[in-house]
């Protein structure tokens, strides 16, 4: 978990923006913790795997014959048991995600609490959250099917099997092949193999059951910070006094956020950047701030590009005051309506024009939806 969350502080904003809340919190305090059993987990099935081997032997010595009855529910077993994990590892992704929507449905409610409040929001919203909860526990309930119905598969195939090998045991013993004794002692160690291959298997399920956790662990350690130091940068030693753009540019996902950017401002001066929602003003400060680099052209200080220096002197010589709107995981009809539940599409519409975001809602593949 410690090296989790110091990963997170040194990755870049922009891996931050990209994953929701929940996601992050599931993946620190959750994703870990499971990581932690599947670990556990994969150490019982070394060790129960070498109780087996050990009473299989005995079981062998005392009767090769039975022991192929006895453990042919093995390999018999083996293939529905591989198929109901694959099902189960599946299952498992589909848990973390509504786990994930719930946590972020659960975020919102408190984050949103006071414009719920004033607007009355409290129905609409539980009953959001609590749909995100039944198809959490619905899917988590499908999961806990799979594994249940893997363990009936096992148990009931082992139970056969010692009906069938007291039966043919039985008749070993008649026809003088086998002792009573024998017999008796191939049965306990068969009885007590059970056990162990019992737990070979939930744990094996274990294992697949948090396959997703694992897998987000893995691939969040794995993470590189996008932005991060040139090999040749060197230390800002002084305060600039000449912050510039040159000809910046940004993109994100195919779309061209900034273009052709360009403005200089000496130390004691004021600039105000003014545009409607959505221009890229705070992806210019974005920039100069090297929360993000330009697609194209530069951000420069004192003339020279903000990327020659190293990050952390470049975050010691800035202040911010962050804007910080607050915006449900929902449609932009929903967001708008939050103010007024009965509003007509001409009054959301009229709301958007006020705003100046009409325009860019338009722009968007699904507009107000
Ligand atoms: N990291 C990013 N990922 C996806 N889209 C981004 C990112 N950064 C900026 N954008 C997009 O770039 C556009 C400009 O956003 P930006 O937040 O800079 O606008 P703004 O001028 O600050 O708007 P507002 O006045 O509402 O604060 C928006 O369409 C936004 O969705
Ligand atoms: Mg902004």
């Amino acid at each position: 978990m410690e090296r989790v969350i110091r990963l997170l502080l040194t990755l870049s904003v922009g891996f931050l923006d990209r994953r929701t809340h929940g996601d992050l919190l599931q993946s620190v305090r959750q994703d870990v913790s499971q990581l932690r059993s599947v670990i556990l987990a994969t150490a019982g099935i070394l060790l129960e795997a070498l109780q087996a081997a050990a009473l299989i032997v005995a079981a062998v010595s005392l009767s090769p014959s039975l022991s192929v009855l006895a453990f042919l529910v093995v390999p018999v077993a083996a293939f529905p048991i591989y198929v109901i994990a694959r099902r189960t590892l599946a299952r498992s992704f589909g848990v973390r995600t509504k786990g994930v929507v719930l946590f972020d449905s659960l975020l919102q409610l408190i984050h949103g609490i006071r414009i719920i409040k004033i607007y009355q929001g409290e129905q609409t919203e539980g009953e959001r959250t609590i749909e995100c909860a039944r198809s959490y526990f619905d899917e988590l309930i499908n999961m806990e099917k799979v594994r249940a119905f893997a363990r009936i598969v096992l148990e009931s195939l082992a139970g056969l099997n010692v009906v069938v090998v007291i039966i043919v045991g039985g008749f070993s013993v008649m026809s003088g092949h086998l002792g009573w004794p024998e017999l008796l002692a191939f049965l306990m160690a068969m009885r007590a193999a059970q056990g162990p291959l019992n737990n070979i298997n939930n744990n094996y399920l274990e294992v697949q059951r948090w396959g997703a956790s694992v897998e987000h662990v893995d691939q969040l350690l794995k993470e590189q910070p996008e932005i991060q130091d040139r090999p040749d940068s060197r230390p800002l030693t002084r305060t600039p006094q000449r912050i510039a753009a040159e000809g910046v540019a940004f993109e994100v996902d195919g779309k061209q956020v900034l273009e052709n950017v360009a403005f200089e401002v000496r130390a004691g001066e004021t600039l105000g950047i003014v545009g409607p929602s959505g221009a890229g003003k705070t992806t210019l400060l974005n920039l100069i701030a090297r929360f993000y680099d330009p697609t194209a052209g530069k951000v420069t200080l004192d003339g020279e590009d903000l990327r020659n220096f190293h990050l952390q002197d470049v975050y010691g010589q800035l202040a911010i005051v962050t804007q910080d709107p607050f915006l449900f995981s929902t449609t932009i009809r929903a967001n708008i309506l939050c103010g007024r539940p009965d509003a007509s599409d001409e009054d959301i519409e009229a709301a958007a024009r006020a705003a100046e975001i009409h325009d860019e809602i338009m722009t968007m593949p699904d507009g107000y939806e």
